[in-house]
């Protein structure tokens, strides 16, 4: 097996390549003076099997073409098994027509991936795992939530709830409350534009509790900052984030600060400060 590793996700690629001792191939990647990308993958992969490791995190089109471009290098230079490594799949929020008219964009990206070269999938934390069905190649996502709860273990967190971010997290909740024998709630929204998102309080027992709030994406911080309210106004003492994708767009992360979260505790899906979770070995027990 090698493993190529895109501009996005480099750290990550190191770290499959050695928990599954495998040759770490860095592509070349460079900009050509009208903006287009260039990739060059120097290595002999004749016969081989090659995951390409490559985040779609923000820029998302620049590196969604640099993985497109890389799957296609790969098979062309021979690769027998050509497997796209996407830890964190961008445009998967948009799995359906919301609005007639609108791109099922999810779809589009599943497309393109599959037609340029890729014979397998994997992802994480992929925001409906039935959505998966959109590729026309073997597709498979992994969960970081475990992961997440045991890295709160280590936090000695005081009676800890768990609180789904929305209805679409109560399952994430529930794996990471499994891990710390914690109780777990899921909070309603309704998300008005890209950036004003309504939650609606319900009555929970986090009186003096410390909640870890569980969502697959922050992006905006829209969802946690309108959930952390409600939940300091029913007396939490400290409110973390835990989540899969720390998209974390614009000044998102001070917003939080601002808004009293203690900590933010992600995966490197994205590679970010706050990435203290590696998604690594569960890549690599898909790889082996
Ligand atoms: C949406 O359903 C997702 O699970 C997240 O809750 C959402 O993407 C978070 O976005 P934001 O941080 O912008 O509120």
């Amino acid at each position: 097996m090698i493993i190529i590793s895109g501009s996005a996700s480099p750290k990550l690629s190191a770290q499959v390549a050695s928990l599954l001792g495998a040759e770490l191939v860095k592509a070349e990647v460079r900009r050509f003076p009208d903006g287009e990308l260039y990739v060059r993958v120097d290595a002999e992969l004749k016969r081989k099997s090659v995951a390409v490791i490559q985040s779609t995190c923000p820029p998302q089109n620049d590196n969604l073409v640099e993985l497109l471009l890389l799957l296609d290098a790969a098979k062309d230079l021979g690769a027998t098994r050509v497997i796209a490594v996407v830890p964190y799949l961008a445009y998967s929020r948009q799995d359906k027509r919301f609005k007639p008219g609108e791109a099922i964009s999810l779809r589009t990206v599943s497309k393109l991936i599959s037609q340029s070269g890729a014979e397998e999938l994997i992802t994480v934390d992929i925001h409906q795992e039935e959505t998966l069905g959109n590729f026309t190649i073997p597709a498979f996502n992994q969960t970081a939530m475990p992961l997440i709860g045991r890295y709160l273990r280590g936090l000695n967190l005081r009676d800890p709830v768990i609180i789904g971010a929305d209805q679409g997290s109560i399952k994430r909740a529930t794996k990471v409350a499994l891990e710390l024998g914690a109780e777990h709630y899921f909070l309603e929204k309704r998300r008005i534009s890209p950036e004003n998102v309504v939650v609606y309080p319900k009555d929970m027992n986090v009186q003096g509790r410390d909640v870890v709030m569980v969502d697959d994406i922050v992006s905006t911080g829209g969802t946690i900052i309108g959930a952390a309210k409600i939940l300091q106004q029913q007396g939490a003492r400290d409110v973390y984030v835990a989540c899969a994708h720390p998209v974390l767009a614009g000044n998102a992360a001070q917003r939080l600060m601002d808004a009293g979260i203690k900590q933010i505790i992600a995966t490197d899906t994205i590679e970010k400060d706050v990435s203290v979770v590696s998604v690594a070995p569960l890549i690599a027990e898909l790889l082996k």
